[in-house]
């Protein structure tokens, strides 16, 4: 063993051919493999791509459609392909027409993906809708890596979204709106009526996005909640939509046949009318001076600013602003809705959080930021939460800009790469009982969400890591601690169970509203007779 090594260092370090030593990869054991491409993986990737690799297994397709009939677009796809690779392996080849596409579905391929070649993997592939809704790549999250999307995820960090994660700027707005959310439960449902708790933390989300990147308030925009989640569902549906041109690039014709282009460019209309009259509402504006700078603003100045690198156009600040809208209100509402299905379905584990919340915020009324650090197994609810229903699945399409080696197989250039975080979060090989919600295996573990634990990735990890993190997960975490403090939660009459049906798109919404019984918990009454 120890000459294999020998002779295969040596190989490494004087760039020889697999070939000439007439070393086969079957000979090299895991260790070795792991050893050679962590450690070379540079020299390692050149060395593999001189030979012949195959491509990662995967199940047989059919001519020119290739795997297409085996997936249902309109349907849970991560689940699908979850399941899939169970089967084929955690690095797992998918032929769509003329695409070639490979699944992630382990923590550590997906390491090997977002960390070790996060280079070669963080490009974006262009997809219809994806091209339509961001201004030809004019954004962030869609657009592939070049120049522009450098400068611009630069810029936005520097400006946008690290404005966000200072605590203070943002937090009367996010506390204010999430006690708005708990008052009108409280006056408008609270003992009688079935609340729809997937409608109000939507509203909720969509009111905080609006103030903190739009500057506006809800109240004095009638039926503005609405709208914008209409325009949501519409964008979600066109992410969703199968478009013939994205498979077979001769066959756009039927795209425009079956209608699927004249409803992407109506979603596309109604989004640009509302992203310009954000636009002239702020070039119009008289805000005084002292007054918080929300998104907007600060596009527009950096668009102003003559000494910027950036050259921002409105096509530039609408697209980044499509990215704020469709990544920050769904998402989150989402890992709320799904958080309390969850707890609905483990009563133990709800009302341990309950006691938890209760015990630690006494009768102040309300839940605050400052008090989230002290709320250990809230936390420990949201991670379970990421693990069971990461709420981006597939993470956003990566795309590869170079050929690569993952293990023994070869990744083509220009391969699209879905890294499978439901999977992942199943996996037993990482996880003990994956099926089960226990919060409990979080409770000292140093396992987090934040991109280094390729065991959880609800907002990816590397270069295309999410930007939006902070903002999405304090959020989440007040909404849900607020839900537990202040109600007991009861299922609505004649019903015994919830189900966990999962729209299909690129966010796995539940497919069915989250209906239930608010009951106000009476924290005066606890505290004074205890
Ligand atoms: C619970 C809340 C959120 C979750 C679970 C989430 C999840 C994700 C995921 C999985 C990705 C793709 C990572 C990849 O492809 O490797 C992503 C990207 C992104 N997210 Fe989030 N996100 C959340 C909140 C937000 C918020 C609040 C914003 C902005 C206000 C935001 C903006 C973005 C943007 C711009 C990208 C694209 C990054 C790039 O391609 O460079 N997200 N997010």
């Amino acid at each position: 063993m120890e000459m294999i090594r020998l002779l295969f260092a040596l190989a490494v370090t004087r760039d020889w051919e697999v070939h000439h030593l007439d070393v086969k990869s079957s000979f090299l054991n895991e260790e070795l493999e792991e050893e050679v491409y962590v450690t070379q993986p540079e020299r390692f990737r050149r060395f593999h791509v001189k030979g012949h690799h195959p491509l990662p297994p995967g199940p047989p397709g059919l001519p020119v459609i290739g795997n297409l009939h085996q997936l249902d677009m309109t349907s849970n796809l991560s689940d699908h392909l979850w399941r899939l690779s169970i089967h084929y392996g955690p690095l797992m080849s998918l032929r769509l027409g003329f695409v070639q596409t490979v699944v992630v579905s382990s923590a550590e391929m997906a390491k090997h993906v977002l960390k070790t070649n996060d280079l070669v993997f963080c490009s974006r592939p262009l997809l219809t809708s994806q091209q339509n809704l961001s201004y030809g790549n004019k954004d962030i999250a869609f657009s592939p890596y070049d120049e522009n999307w450098r400068e611009m995820r630069k810029t936005c960090t520097l400006h946008l979204f690290r404005l966000m994660k200072q605590v203070n700027v943002f937090r009367p707005v996010r506390e204010e709106e999430v006690f708005d959310m708990i008052d009108s439960i409280k006056t408008r449902f609270a003992n009688k009526h079935v609340v729809n708790l997937s409608e109000l933390v939507m509203i909720l989300t969509i009111n905080i996005i609006s103030r903190v990147a739009f500057g506006r308030r809800s109240s004095g925009y009638d039926d503005e909640e609405q709208r914008i989640n209409g325009l949501l569902l519409q964008s979600q549906a066109m992410f969703a939509c199968f478009f013939y041109r994205d498979h077979f690039p001769f066959m756009g014709w039927l795209d425009i046949l079956n209608g699927s282009m004249a409803r992407l460019e109506k979603n596309f209309k109604d989004l640009d009318g509302f992203y310009q009259e954000l636009i002239d509402e702020h070039v119009n504006s008289n805000k005084p001076n002292n007054m918080q700078e929300d998104m907007v603003d600060i596009l527009l100045k950096l668009k102003n600013e003559s000494d910027s690198t950036l050259k921002l156009t409105y096509d530039h600040i609408k697209a980044i602003l499509m990215n704020i809208l469709l990544g920050g209100t769904e998402t989150s509402a989402t890992t709320v809705v799904w958080a309390m299905t969850l707890l609905m379905k483990n009563p133990q584990s709800l009302n341990k959080v309950q006691q938890e919340v209760r015990s630690e915020i006494g009768n102040k009324g309300r839940v605050h930021e400052d008090d989230l650090y002290k709320l250990k197994y809230l936390k420990s609810v949201i991670k379970e939460t990421y693990r069971l229903h990461p709420v981006v699945p597939l993470l956003i399409p990566h795309e590869s800009r170079d050929r690569c080696v993952l293990g023994f197989y070869e990744i083509p250039k220009k391969t699209i790469v879905h890294v499978n975080a439901l999977a992942i979060g199943r996996d037993p090989k990482c996880w003990q009982r994956p099926e089960v919600f226990e919060p409990e295996r979080f409770m000292g573990c140093s396992i987090d969400y934040k991109g280094n634990d390729y065991e959880l990735i609800p907002f990816g990890s590397g270069r295309r890591g999410c930007p939006g993190m902070s903002l999405g997960a304090t959020t989440v975490e007040l909404t849900l601690s607020n839900l537990v403090y202040l109600f007991d939660w009861e299922l609505p009459e004649g019903m015994s169970d919830i189900d966990t049906l999962t729209s299909p798109g690129t966010i796995a919404r539940k497919k069915n509203d989250l209906r239930l019984v608010a009951k106000v918990y009476d924290h005066e009454c606890t505290f004074t007779s205890s």
